[in-house]
């Protein structure tokens, strides 16, 4: 085989440096180059379709033909849904996550309930063959369909698979893999991007799915599978707590599907459950109501989901007052602060501000602004509000508070799990009563403060 030739690309200004350096000469960013390999012409074209008949394959959008048969069910109904309905042959699925969040566990059971449909490989290059059939009798799995394949090199994994021809493939992870064109050492962002650039176009070639598993840390996203991202057909992260039971699996990003669908799993001792009644998992019962607590119907993907959102709000003893959020936006919480001072009178300039969403769940939407400020005004009261009100709503800047979607299906699911009071948006407002349900619809911030101070 030719040797490649690499060189140094700038990520932020795309300058080329035959050598590495730790400031680019060209925008002057630090830590910005990063190794490539350097394609010759003909490969670059053998590559890229470039060359001149395939250029011509131009077809009306009305012509293209789609094959009907495209999606194979994982037999999970749960990761069925993520996907959006199935695994698509060809397609490149990155599995992201914190370590020991169950990444491995969920591909090996998932190769087990495909086997007897969908010829297999799993490719390890992280653990041994020994552990992974010790993970397999801990899950039951006989695994006399899987095939296991112990290698990090990417030139010799696909070559194997071009021999063996499975249908699905599971690549765990990523960050151990290297490719024999670049120096860099494996994990390295130009090793991750270049393995990963490889095994997509083989895939899109051999109509292999595959499972590229990435793992991710708490704040690093640095040779994590965050460059990635665009790569590949569809993004899949792992959160939860890993110490809790709970896992949820979240689309980030789906070329066949919708995106933002969750999946439940429970982690037991025989390996991933599905949950499929998600709903109400995340609640934690108090005894009694507590100060700084309170129950929002989130709607992720085509459910509604009840969580708690708990706020501490404590003297500072700092000039700068922490606002400290987990599973929200950070500078959400800035905001609704500001709202809070401004169309609600309460200043919480010198205190700080912790809120978090109880079960290590993710809330990106607007709807949980209500709750959020709820909260924060019940810790800081130090009063508690009903152990059975609901609530959601987005608070816009001048006070408002601002209706969400699916507020009807929102309402009915809390009423459902035994809730009997809501504070919602007028907007939000059902045209029916609910049984067992008491709505108060309102406009603005300042008249939830007056019916919460009435309570
Ligand atoms: P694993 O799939 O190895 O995580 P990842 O590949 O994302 O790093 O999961 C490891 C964790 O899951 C570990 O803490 C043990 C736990 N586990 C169970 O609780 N039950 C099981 O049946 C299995 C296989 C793992
Ligand atoms: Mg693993």
């Amino acid at each position: 085989m030719a040797k490649t030739r690499t060189l140094y690309t700038c990520s932020a200004c795309g300058a080329e440096s035959p050598q590495w350096a730790g400031q680019c000469s060209d925008c002057g960013g630090w830590n910005t180059l990063s190794e490539v390999v350097v394609f010759s012409k003909q490969t670059a074209s053998r590559f890229s379709g470039y060359s001149g008949e395939a250029a011509l394959a131009i077809q009306r959008l009305s012509e293209v033909k789609v094959d009907q048969q495209l999606r194979t069910s994982v037999g999970m109904q749960e990761l069925d849904r993520v996907l959006g309905g199935g695994l698509v042959a060809g397609s490149v699925v990155l599995i992201g996550g914190d370590p020991g969040i169950g990444k491995s566990t969920l591909l090996l059971q998932v190769l087990s309930t495909l086997s007897g449909r969908l010829d297999s490989l799993y490719v390890t290059g992280e653990e041994s063959l020994q552990q992974i059939s010790l993970r397999a009798s801990r899950l039951g799995i006989k695994g006399d369909e899987i095939r296991l394949y112990s290698e990090t090199s990417v030139e010799r994994i696909v070559a194997a698979a071009d021999r063996e021809r499975p249908q699905v493939m599971v690549l765990d992870s990523i960050q151990t893999l290297y490719t024999e064109a670049l120096q860099s050492a494996p994990g390295s962002v130009a090793q991750v991007r270049e393995s990963a650039a490889q095994l997509v176009r083989f895939a899109k070639q051999s109509g292999i799915a595959m499972f590229l598993v990435g793992h991710v840390t708490k704040d690093g996203q640095l040779a994590g599978p965050r460059v990635l991202e665009h790569m590949v057909d569809t993004v899949l992260y792992f959160e939860g707590d890993p110490g809790d039971r709970y896992r949820i699996l979240r689309a980030i990003k789906n070329r066949f599907g919708a995106v933002n669908e969750l999946g439940v799993f429970a982690m037991t001792e025989s390996g991933l459950k599905e949950v499929a009644n998600p709903s109400a998992i995340f609640l934690s019962r108090h005894e009694q109501a507590v100060p700084g607590s309170v129950v929002m119907v989130t709607w992720e993907g085509t459910r509604p989901m009840l969580v708690e959102v708990q706020a501490l709000v404590d003297q500072s003893q700092l000039g700068n007052p922490r606002r400290v959020t987990l599973g929200l936006e950070q500078n959400r919480l800035s905001m609704l602060l500001a709202v809070l001072h401004r169309h609600g009178g309460l200043a919480l300039g010198d205190h700080d501000v912790f809120v978090n969403v109880v079960g290590g769940v993710r809330v990106s939407e607007t709807a949980a602004d209500l709750a959020v400020l709820l909260a924060v005004i019940s810790s800081y009261r130090n009063r508690p509000l009903p152990a059975d009100l609901i609530v959601f709503g987005e608070i816009g800047l001048s006070g408002e508070l601002r209706p969400v979607p699916n507020g009807q299906q929102r309402l009915s699911e809390a009423a459902k799990h035994g809730f009997h009071t809501a504070i919602i948006p007028a907007a939000n407002k059902p045209k029916a009563a609910l049984q067992g349900l008491e709505v108060t619809a309102v406009n603005r911030l300042s008249q939830v403060l007056d019916k919460i101070s009435e309570a």
